[in-house]
């Protein structure tokens, strides 16, 4: 297959590239980054000109404006890019009749559930970064019939900008650390969502999933986790509670997602613990 994928200079896109190279034929594109064809999916044009270039069998689009905070600080520009971007893709690969794979949140659900959320269950987004990333998995639903939604949690990914490495390195430059007790999610790693991805593609069962690490556990736990298993056991970490520490967006409090739509057809995960000990074995800590 010819396999256009957005993003591709982000975490998970920059992993999806290298778990589909293998068999397929990729196209990379985003808005930075070296070695990607450059594309603003806010311009509808430039989407289509894309599409028309390429070609592809199929588009996978997680590019996303991913800064929570900036999105709350301005939604226009959260929709614009999370909503309008991803109807532009989804109507231009209408257009060419190609199935489109849509990457979305576990923050599209409002964290009022007292158990792990199933793809069936009501989405009701709580922040302006939430809703963006709703607007976008309606848009795809409403205009291309042939759509994966995967829904994903706290990615972790080598290379950079990730809870793990933003943690490691507090502890290196000798900061104290605190760290929120009552936020709760699946800490999942990029390199089991790109594979995960690459199974589902090919099965042409469209809808709704949700691929994510097994396993629920709050932002502290997590935290002392990963930080145990890089050998720092002594190291203290505060607990504190979300609303101890102040952001411009405040995020659901118990969003894990359960994987059952995926489970059903094969695609199953491991541990978010033995994700973590496999990242860290990949990287120098
Ligand atoms: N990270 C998480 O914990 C998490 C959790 C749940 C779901 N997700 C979803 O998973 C997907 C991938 O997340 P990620 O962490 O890999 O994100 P990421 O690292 O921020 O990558 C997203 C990429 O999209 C690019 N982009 C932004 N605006 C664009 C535009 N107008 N046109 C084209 N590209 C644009 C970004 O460029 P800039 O760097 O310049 O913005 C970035 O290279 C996203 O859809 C996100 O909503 C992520």
């Amino acid at each position: 297959m010819k396999i256009l994928i957005t993003g591709a200079s982000g975490k998970l896109g920059t992993q999806l590239v290298q778990q589909l190279s293998g068999e397929h034929t990729v196209v990379g594109a985003d808005i930075v980054g070296d070695h990607v064809e450059r594309l603003d999916i806010t311009n509808y044009s430039a989407c289509q000109q894309l599409m028309q270039a390429h070609q592809p069998d199929i588009v996978c689009h997680p590019a996303a404006w991913t800064d929570v905070n900036g999105c709350a600080l301005d939604p226009q520009k959260a929709i614009l890019i999370n909503g309008v971007g991803a109807h532009n893709m989804a109507v231009t690969s209408a257009q060419f009749n190609i199935p489109i794979l849509y990457v979305s949140s576990n923050e599209v659900f409002d964290g009022k559930l007292n158990r792990p959320y199933t793809e069936f269950d009501q989405t009701n987004p709580i922040n302006p970064y939430a809703y963006s990333k709703w607007y976008g998995e309606r848009a795809v639903q409403q205009v291309n019939p042939k759509h994966y939604i995967v829904r994903t949690a706290w990615l972790f990914a080598h290379g950079g900008g990730n809870f793990i490495q933003a943690i490691l390195n507090a502890v290196k430059a000798g900061k104290s650390l605190r760290v929120v007790t009552n936020e709760v999610a699946n800490p999942t790693y990029t390199n089991d969502v790109a594979e995960a991805i690459a199974s589902l593609i090919t099965t042409d069962r469209y809808g709704i999933y949700h691929f994510v690490n097994q396993g629920a556990v709050s932002r502290w736990k997590f935290a002392r986790y990963a930080l145990n298993q890089a050998g720092y056991t002594d190291t203290p970490i505060a607990q504190i509670s979300r609303h101890q520490w102040q952001r411009p967006s405040l995020p659901p409090e118990y969003t894990p997602l359960d994987n059952i739509a995926g489970k059903s057809m094969g695609i199953t995960f491991r541990s978010w613990q033995d994700a973590v000990d496999d990242f860290l074995s990949k990287e120098s800590v």
